[in-house]
């Protein structure tokens, strides 16, 4: 499928999703959000798709996304607002309930939408000339693309509530102090350091990684008894089947495992 505002490439297993709207730092215009949507769909139906890096595509200055496009939010009213926000909101969840690992590697400024997308991500790997922030409140409004909630929840309430309040922008080198992004690493090198952390969770139990996405992720709004509760379950169903008979025997005969997605 063809898409204006978005790059899609895929390399055996693994497909790069580009945000591309270059004259505007890959800024979320509706078009892109709703473009989002559909690629990302498509990618968690395909089970030949182990792994999913999301980047931004080249622009004026490296970029992964500007945020949501503030010349569409110039004109909205509360209504319009709402839908934006349940678009957005709902790009971020569908990536984050994709049920195979996403990569943000975050090539530039990640503010506001840009980087609420990354935080939906379950790795954030940055280059050294990254900017991240949540600029919002700059301009007297909030974040609606689920900043609020999964900000606090990555690096805690006190770091995130000063982020959000003054807008302040954070270097790559700060994101990674706060756990904000895994690691940072020279422009030119950051593409190949996802296609690596995409390489070695493609070698694994696609069934398997799965699971403990799904255990960690929905855990993490339960109390603990719940969430380990969840995990048991998902244990007793990771043994019905094929690839953890494969997993386990194959490391007992000392040879590579060969996993099928079965
Ligand atoms: N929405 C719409 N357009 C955006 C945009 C956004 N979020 N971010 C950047 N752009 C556009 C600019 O309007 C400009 O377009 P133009 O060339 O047609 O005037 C172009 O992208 C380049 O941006 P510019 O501001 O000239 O680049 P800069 O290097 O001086 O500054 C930023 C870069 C990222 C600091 C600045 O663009 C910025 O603050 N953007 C908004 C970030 C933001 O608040 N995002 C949250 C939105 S909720």
């Amino acid at each position: 499928m063809g898409y204006s505002h978005l790059k899609v490439a895929r390399e055996e297993s693994l497909a790069i999703v580009s945000v591309s709207r270059p004259e505007k730092l890959n800024a979320l215009s509706d078009a892109t959000l709703t473009e989002l949507l559909a690629a990302f769909t498509g990618l968690r139906d395909d089970e030949a798709v182990r792994c999913v890096i999301l980047t931004g595509g080249e622009a004026k200055r490296p970029a992964f996304v500007a945020g949501a496009d503030i010349a569409e939010l110039a004109g909205q009213d509360p209504l319009a607002a709402r839908r934006r926000s349940r678009l957005g909101q709902g790009v971020c969840d569908l990536i984050e309930g994709l049920g195979k690992p996403v990569i943000a590697a975050v090539n530039g400024f990640a503010l506001g939408g840009g980087l609420e997308l990354a935080l939906a991500c379950h790795v954030r790997i940055a280059s050294a000339d990254a900017k991240l922030g949540l600029p919002e409140v700059t301009l007297g409004i909030i974040p609606g693309y689920g900043g609020t909630q999964r900000l606090p929840r990555l690096v805690g309430m006190g770091m995130a509530l000063e982020l959000i309040t003054t807008g302040r922008m954070v270097d790559a080198e700060e994101a990674r102090s706060i756990g904000l992004v895994n690691r940072v690493l020279p422009p030119a090198e950051l593409l190949a350091a996802a296609k690596e952390l995409a390489g070695k969770i493609a070698a694994n139990g696609p069934i398997a990684v799965r699971l403990a996405l799904d255990a960690a992720l929905r855990g993490a709004s339960l109390p603990l008894a719940a969430g380990l509760a969840g995990e048991q379950e998902l244990f007793a169903l990771i043994s019905s089947t094929a690839d953890m008979r494969e997993g386990l025997k194959a490391f007992l005969e000392k040879r590579p495992a060969q996993f099928r997605n079965a």
